[in-house]
Parts: structure tokens; C-alpha cells; sequence
């Protein structure tokens, strides 16, 4: 090789180089959000704006990549997946994290636990709240935020108006001791099982009904394969945004900052929609002429609270009698009884 030519290729050499660190100077953070329900839903589009608001605050230092409907990991494999960080950022509802062995989380599954809204915004926002996302860290998860999704209601092909028309019945839960306390309250048979299965499971009758509020089972189609649904307000639904410590900690503390500042203004933002979200699917349903939409009389209402109140002392051993006691004190001093 003479001069020239070594001269040559150290000089493309060095321009490679400068090229090479300036796309890796550039190239972004790529965080990876994985869920299970519809783009449509409250919790979907929450993660679209968190993206949205993620990408503009960090000037496109990070990428948000969204992958919605189970498109990546099922429920108990996203939990999975997060913890060995193949995914950095979920939003499991509060119902799926006992089988991490964080079992206290299930608080927001105890049937009318929360008389209102505004109790439920107290505990996520107050004492109860933060401490059960610090029993999260020593998973190597940490918890940011608590997104709402709203009252559940019940599903099948049978009109069910009192706890007696459940006797027998296969119903779909998530996998929460607390549900499946209420499941058998109600006489009927509890069976866990993955969101993503449960339309098919409906349709090929594996399972008879199902609970989750109306925008879940709109966007699932579930109302295509069930005649009757009761609005009975008997149980809660919402979900924690939960990212990878690891990751989390390892972050710039610029970055960090600003996707903060995303997650407070999506958090906003998804709980703002959430009723109006569950008011037009459960429209939508309605107007599917595919399912009868039944509300429950005051006499009926009754029996389902005589019937599934026990389940919250039986299940205190479980959730702890303090933190009931203190979802119980926040709803008295906001005047209810
Ligand atoms: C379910 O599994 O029934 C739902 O909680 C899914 C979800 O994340 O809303």
C-alpha cells in the first residue's frame, strides 16, 4: 500500500467513525409498552397519548413502541417479560399482581369497596396508594402511575337479576383470590383465565359470563356473544403503569424527568376519559341490539350486597385489615356510610 491509498483509508476510516458515534449519539431509547386491551379503550389510549407526550418532551430521545391487544405477551407473560426487562413498561389492572406476590393489590377488586369515584382517587393518590407501589420495587418493578377504567359489569347468556340466577354458572375472572371469593359468593364457578382468551371462550361456551366494565367488552366484541349484561356497579376496575426499575433507574435524569412530566399528563388525560369511554361502549352495546342491557331494582340490589359483602371480612387476612379499614375511613370522611 503506498501513502496515498494508507492516507485514503484512514481518512474514510476516520469519517466512519464520526458517523458511527454520531448515530449512536442519536440513536433513541427505546421503551416498549405492552398491553392487552383495544387501541379504543381508556387504557389504550392513555399509552397513545403517553407516547405521544413522551417522544415530544424528550425531543425524540425516546421511542415509545405501543403494543396493544396481547399483540406481544398475554397477562401473566407480560409480568414476565417486564421483570427481565424484554419490555419496559405495562399497565396491568390492579387485579393481576397477586401472582407476582404482591397480593395487597387486590383491595381494588373487593366487591363495593369504593362507593364513588372520588374515594377510589383518594386511595390511589394518598398513603394507600404509594405504599403498595413500594412493595413493587423489591420485584425490580416500580410503579408510576394509576390509570382508571370504571365499574364492571356482569355478562352472560342468562338474565341475572339476583345472586341465585349465578348458581352454577362458569364465569371468567382475572387471576385474584378476591374475585374468585366474589365468583363463589355468588354460587357460580370461577375460572382464571387470560383477557385474550376470553372471547372465544365465550363463544365456544367454555366459560358462560364474564365481568369487566362495558369499554372492555365492547371492544372485545364479548356483547356479540352474550345476550345479557347487568349493570351492577359490584366491582372495580383500573391498573397500574408499571415500568422496569432497571431501566427506569438507568435513565438520564433529564429523561427521567420528562417522562414523568408524560406520565402526569397522560395519567390526567386517561382518567378524564375513562367514564365517557364506558358510557359510549356501553351506548354502543346497547344499540348492537345483540344484548339486554338490565338495571338492577333497589330490592335486587340488595341481595347482590347481602350476598357479597361478607367476601370483604373473609378476604382481610389476604388484603389487610388496615388498608381496608383505611379505603373504609377515607369513604366516611367524604360523607359516605
Ligand atoms: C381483564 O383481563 O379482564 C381486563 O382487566 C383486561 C384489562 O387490562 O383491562
Amino acid at each position: 500500500m503506498n501513502r496515498r491509498t494508507l492516507h485514503t483509508l484512514f481518512a474514510s476510516l476516520a469519517v466512519a467513525a464520526t458517523f458511527s458515534t454520531a448515530a449512536f449519539a442519536q440513536a433513541p431509547i427505546v421503551l416498549k409498552f405492552s398491553h392487552v386491551v383495544a387501541n379504543d379503550t381508556p387504557k389504550g389510549k392513555g399509552a397513545e397519548r403517553f407516547k405521544e407526550l413522551a417522544e415530544k418532551y424528550t425531543k425524540g430521545r425516546v421511542k415509545v413502541e405501543l403494543y396493544p391487544n396481547s399483540s406481544l405477551y398475554k397477562d401473566k407473560e407480560e409480568l414476565e417479560a417486564l421483570q427481565l426487562g424484554a419490555v419496559q413498561m405495562l399497565a396491568p389492572s390492579l387485579a393481576k399482581f397477586g401472582p407476582l406476590g404482591v397480593k395487597e393489590f387486590e383491595l381494588f377488586d373487593l366487591p363495593y369497596i369504593f362507593p364513588g369515584k372520588d374515594v377510589l382517587y383518594r386511595v390511589t393518590e394518598g398513603p394507600v396508594g404509594k405504599g403498595l407501589f413500594k412493595k413493587l420495587e423489591p420485584k425490580g418493578i416500580v410503579g408510576l402511575a394509576y390509570w382508571d377504567n370504571g365499574f364492571k359489569v356482569m355478562s352472560s347468556n342468562k338474565p341475572m337479576h339476583v345472586p341465585a340466577d349465578f348458581r352454577g354458572m362458569k364465569m371468567r375472572i382475572q387471576s385474584s383470590k378476591v374475585l374468585d371469593a366474589q365468583m363463589r359468593a355468588l354460587g357460580a364457578n370461577p375460572q382464571v383465565m387470560a383477557f385474550s382468551e376470553v372471547y372465544q371462550a365465550l363463544q365456544t361456551g367454555v366459560v358462560d359470563g364474564t365481568e369487566n366494565p362495558p369499554s372492555n367488552l365492547y371492544t372485545q366484541k364479548m356483547h356479540e356473544v352474550q345476550k345479557h349484561v347487568t349493570l351492577s356497579d359490584h366491582g372495580y376496575l383500573g391498573y397500574a403503569v408499571i415500568v422496569n426499575k432497571k431501566f427506569w433507574d438507568g435513565l438520564p435524569a433529564d429523561v427521567r424527568g420528562q417522562l414523568q412530566n408524560a406520565m402526569k399528563d397522560s395519567t390526567k388525560y386517561a382518567n378524564a376519559i375513562a367514564q365517557q369511554e364506558n358510557d359510549r361502549a356501553l351506548d354502543a352495546v346497547r344499540k348492537s341490539g345483540k344484548t339486554r342491557v338490565y338495571s338492577l331494582t333497589p330490592p335486587e340490589k340488595a341481595e347482590w350486597r347481602r350476598a357479597l359483602l361478607p367476601v370483604q371480612k373473609d378476604m382481610e387476612a389476604r388484603i389487610g385489615r388496615d388498608i381496608i379499614q383505611a379505603v373504609n375511613k377515607e369513604a366516611l370522611a367524604l360523607g359516605y356510610k
